[in-house]
């Protein structure tokens, strides 16, 4: 990959920065004069109206809409941008960046638009502000040599996996299981996926990085220093710069895995059996991951009830497997006819729920198959849920009709990594994360909405005796404005120590010094961004 220098661009030249001044000086508006800038940093007008999009260019809703996959943010009256801005070029995304702190005007970073509150697209407040979009920066350069690779943030997991499975059937990055998840958000957020419990998280594999910093300068991880490419692992990129792209080490995994998924009701004992798999399931072999899925769904009589996909990937074959949880899992009653030998990049598809036969490309897909309106929140259990407490919160699920449940096994590698590694605190100790989602249609009205968002945190509320305390931790992937939040990134410390500790724990204070460091004017803000000390 070629990664222009920064001299062509207007960002390291005092004297265009003077000019740029004048020019914000006499502009009328922040999109105005951010525009202006733009242009005398000499992105050639025709280059600028290809990746600018006005409220008043034709293709402006189409390209806002294409990564939107909450349709909660979706609506007439759902904040937009100012502008969208598409670079191509690294030297653009250099100009955006110098011009968005001259400008004043706030940027907000896209890659996969999959954060759970649109705080990638939208905004909290009333504060003009403008979406860098990073779709069309997304080359893949895989080299098996040293098996690494290099990924723009703009590319998906999809596209990801695709491009080591054309390479190599050996090799795997352990990452999210959905495919249209952007590289950018998800793995300067942590990234988990079905690969944890052996290789930990995607950023525990991030080797070096490129970023564009508030000075508008493209650094590596020698060029930014090990502080700064540690809060970038896991601390949310968007507090501290605009990732371009990551560089990661592959895995290697067998050219044959299995997976099951065993589905089984409340009739069929599935409340003792996700009781049970409390004990076990941060212990299993590290070559397993079983994770727990608690769906509602219309039960005899149409009445709702809820059902238990226990659902596994295992890096070996189905023998193995099934004599594993033989002894370590024997109430399952797993048999080799549940379970399927298939290649790793198999299991990508049938994780993301593709049927049987669908083939590798439906990887490259870049669209969203259900945009459905949805809320979620997340929190970390260690000691085991008891069964009254469990049976009660199934109840309540089958009783709100459409929340579900996700129960992600920790352990394994994850167990073994130190919490301040990286920014991502939640290791030794954590036996599972929850995650609770609540979907339902978007064009329903704010009536369903709000009953939907408000049964969702009661359940949350009915949990807090079972889950972690001091602080109820969450994951900064799983996106929850219920936890605290700033102005639009702009009342500071205390008010960002709230979800800070959650998200982050003892980390949060490393994350705030990072941050008055190399962004002290607080150039890169959001609704829920690491905020630097005044000084
Ligand atoms: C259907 C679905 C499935 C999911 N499954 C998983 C899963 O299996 N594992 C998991 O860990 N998470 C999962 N998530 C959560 C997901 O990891 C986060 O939403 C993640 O932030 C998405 O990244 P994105 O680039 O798609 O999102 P975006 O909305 O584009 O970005 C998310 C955040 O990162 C910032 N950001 C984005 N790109 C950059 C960049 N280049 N530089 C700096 N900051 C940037 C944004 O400003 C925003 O704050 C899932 C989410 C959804 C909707
Ligand atoms: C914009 O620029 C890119 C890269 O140079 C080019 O591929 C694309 O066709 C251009 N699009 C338009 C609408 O000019
Ligand atoms: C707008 O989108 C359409 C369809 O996606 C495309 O054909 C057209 O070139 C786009 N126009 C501009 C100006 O980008
Ligand atoms: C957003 O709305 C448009 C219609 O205006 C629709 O085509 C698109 O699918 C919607 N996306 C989501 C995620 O709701
Ligand atoms: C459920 O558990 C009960 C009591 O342990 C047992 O008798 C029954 O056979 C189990 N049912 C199923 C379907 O496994
Ligand atoms: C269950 O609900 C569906 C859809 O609402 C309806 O078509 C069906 O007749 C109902 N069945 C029973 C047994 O009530």
């Amino acid at each position: 990959m070629n990664y222009p220098s920064s001299s062509a661009s207007c960002s390291q030249s005092a004297f265009s920065i003077l000019l740029l001044f004048l020019c914000y000086l006499t502009s009328s508006s922040f999109a105005g004069s951010f525009l202006k800038c733009l242009s005398s940093c000499k992105i050639p007008p025709q280059q600028l109206a290809n990746i600018t999009y006005t409220p008043k260019s034709t293709n402006y809703t189409s390209v806002l809409q294409d990564y939107i996959r909450n349709s909660r943010f979706n609506t007439s009256t759902t904040p937009k941008p100012t502008l969208i801005l598409t670079p191509f070029l690294d030297s653009q995304v250099q100009d955006i960046v110098t011009c968005a702190k001259i400008s004043g005007i706030q940027l907000k970073i896209r890659s996969g638009g999959h954060d759970y509150e649109g705080l990638s697209y939208t905004s909290k407040s009333n504060n003009p502000f403008v979406v860098l979009d990073l779709f069309n920066l997304r080359s893949i350069d895989i080299n098996l040599e040293d098996e690494t690779a290099w990924v723009e943030a703009g590319a998906t997991l999809g596209e990801l996996y695709y491009s080591i499975w054309q390479k190599s059937k050996v090799h795997a990055f352990p990452a999210g299981v959905c495919p249209t998840l952007g590289i950018g958000g998800h793995f300067s957020g942590g990234g988990y996926g079905n690969l944890m419990r052996k290789f930990g998280l995607s950023v525990d594999n991030v080797v070096d990085a490129k970023i564009v910093d508030a000075k508008g300068r493209i650094l590596d991880r020698k060029g930014m220093g090990e502080d700064l490419f540690w809060a970038i692992r896991g601390g949310g990129g968007a507090s501290f710069g605009v990732v371009l792209a990551f560089k990661i080490n592959l895995i290697r995994v067998p050219p044959v895995v299995t997976v099951f998924r065993v589905t089984k009701t409340l009739e069929e004992n599935a409340t003792d059996l996700v009781h049970r798999w409390q004990y076990i399931a941060d212990k299993f072999d590290k070559d397993l991951f079983l994770r727990v899925f608690l769906q509602t769904f219309a039960g005899e009589k149409n009445k709702t009830s809820v059902r238990a996909s226990f659902i596994a990937l295992f890096l070996g074959d189905a023998d193995k497997l099934v004599s594993l949880i033989e002894s370590d899992f024997p109430e399952l009653g797993l048999k080799k006819e549940d379970t399927k030998e298939i290649s790793w990049i198999k299991s990508a598809l049938f994780f993301a729920d593709y049927p049987d036969g669908t083939p590798e490309t439906a990887l490259l897909v870049r669209k969203s198959a259900f945009p459905s309106a949805s809320k979620m929140k997340s929190d970390y259990v260690k000691t085991p849920i008891p069964k009254d407490g469990l049976r009660e919160a199934l109840n309540r699920m089958a009783a709100s009709g459409n929340i579900w449940m996700q129960f992600n096994p920790y352990g394994g590698r994850m167990g073994e990594i130190p919490e301040s590694e990286i920014p991502f605190p939640h290791r030794a100790g954590n036996i599972f994360k929850i995650q609770y989602l609540v979907i339902w249609n978007g064009a329903a009205g704010a009536a369903v909405e709000k009953g939907n968002v408000e049964s969702l945190r009661n359940l949350f509320k009915f949990m807090t005796p079972y889950v972690s305390q001091n602080p109820r931790e969450a994951f900064l992937n799983y996106r929850d404005i219920d936890i605290g939040s700033t102005d639009n990134g702009g009342d500071g410390y205390e008010k960002a120590k709230v979800y800070g500790i959650k998200y982050f724990k003892g980390n949060f204070d490393r994350l705030v010094r990072v941050k008055t460091e190399v962004d002290p004017t607080n150039l890169f803000r959001n609704e829920q961004s690491i905020p630097p000390l005044r000084k």
